[in-house]
């Protein structure tokens, strides 16, 4: 694992940015990043990218996958997320909700499975309309925070009460293709279509040390996720008025969640993707790209050998002692 001291010597100036779908890779108790080691972890995540996840990553990840679950086929990183799960309000069952593939802005989702959008940009998702940011806007920004290897951050405050909309994770009721308003809480009315879910990391740099004449291109890649959990089979056994049954796989319901990302872009593959400046999002014309039939085709085995899905009368690992949320 490189140190952060190793990682800066990588920062290079880079302008653009990148948009793509992953399909899921596995739905288990593992958790590389934030409980190394243990099989199984505490609770289920929800995982995409590369085949070489397993309960402990060391050393170059890019090397070791064979396969990725991601349009781009030199990223054999790894991102993943709490996984949602429906308890039932009469008998307390839980049942896990899938997700469905998200619609990217541009290109639809290309058969993916499931999975995630993954984004990396120096822009404020809740912020910034991407689709109004004309390429020479980008200022050049350093590569630093996404060439980690190990790298994780926690977003979302698990134990935040004051229903502010908070940076790290955000949720939006789907009724058809309309993602409705952008709130802290977990939707507590019937979505039709589903909730959409942004785990987005915080820029975890000031750029004091480094130039900014323009005190814009301080800014740091960021690093989101877009789930789109299918909810809507279970709203038939949501009693009117009653309180969300959707809860994530720690038990949370509410304002906290994670997401936590293995750095395993092969060779300086993420680096020239990010330095071509036709890489705008889904225009990434020079980066090696896999048709999501081929991506589908990646997995990995079930190390952890305990059923995720189906009706469960707990949920897997509920109890167990967590240090990573
Ligand atoms: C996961 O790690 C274990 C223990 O190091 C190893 O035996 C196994 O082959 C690994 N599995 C994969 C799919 O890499
Ligand atoms: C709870 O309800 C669901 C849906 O009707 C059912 O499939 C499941 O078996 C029930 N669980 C228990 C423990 O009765």
């Amino acid at each position: 694992m490189k140190s952060l001291a190793a990682t800066l010597a990588l920062a290079a100036l880079v302008n653009a940015g990148l948009r793509f779908p992953c399909s899921t890779l596995t739905f288990q108790r593992l958790d590389p990043a934030g409980e190394p080691g243990s099989l199984p972890s505490s609770h289920v995540h929800h995982i995409v990218g590369g085949n070489a996840f397993n309960a402990s990553m060391d050393g170059d990840v890019g090397e070791r996958a064979t396969c990725t679950t991601c349009q781009m086929a030199e990223d054999f990183s790894n991102y993943w997320t709490a996984t949602l799960y429906f308890k039932h309000p009469e008998n307390g069952s839980y049942h896990r909700v899938p997700p469905l593939a998200v619609q990217p802005l541009l290109g639809g989702s290309q058969g993916a499975q499931g999975g995630l959008t993954v984004y990396y940009t120096q822009f404020d998702l809740s912020r910034d309309n991407l689709a109004q940011q004309p390429v020479k806007a980008f200022p050049p920004v350093r590569l630093l925070l996404v060439n980690t290897p190990g790298f994780r951050m926690v977003v979302g405050d698990p134990g935040a009460t004051d229903g502010q909309v908070h940076a790290g994770l955000s949720y939006q009721c789907m009724n058809g293709a309309s993602r409705g308003a952008i709130t802290a809480a977990m939707p507590q009315q019937p979505c039709p279509s589903g909730i959409f879910t942004t785990h987005h990391f915080p820029p975890c740099w000031d750029g004091k040390n480094l130039d900014s004449p323009d005190h814009r291109s301080h800014m740091f890649n960021t690093v989101a996720f877009e789930t789109v959990w299918d909810t809507s089979k279970f709203n038939s056994m949501w009693p009117s008025g009653t309180p969300s049954p959707f809860v994530w796989s720690f038990e949370g319901n509410g304002y906290g969640t994670h997401a936590d990302y293995m750095f395993g872009w092969k060779g300086d593959s993420l680096q020239r993707a990010m330095d071509k400046s036709e890489c705008f999002y889904d225009g990434c014309g020079s980066i090696e790209k896999q048709a999501m039939s081929v991506a589908n085709q990646c997995g990995v085995e079930n190390m952890v050998g305990e059923e995720t899905d189906g009706w469960l009368t707990s949920l897997p690992g509920q109890g167990m002692p967590m240090n990573n949320k």
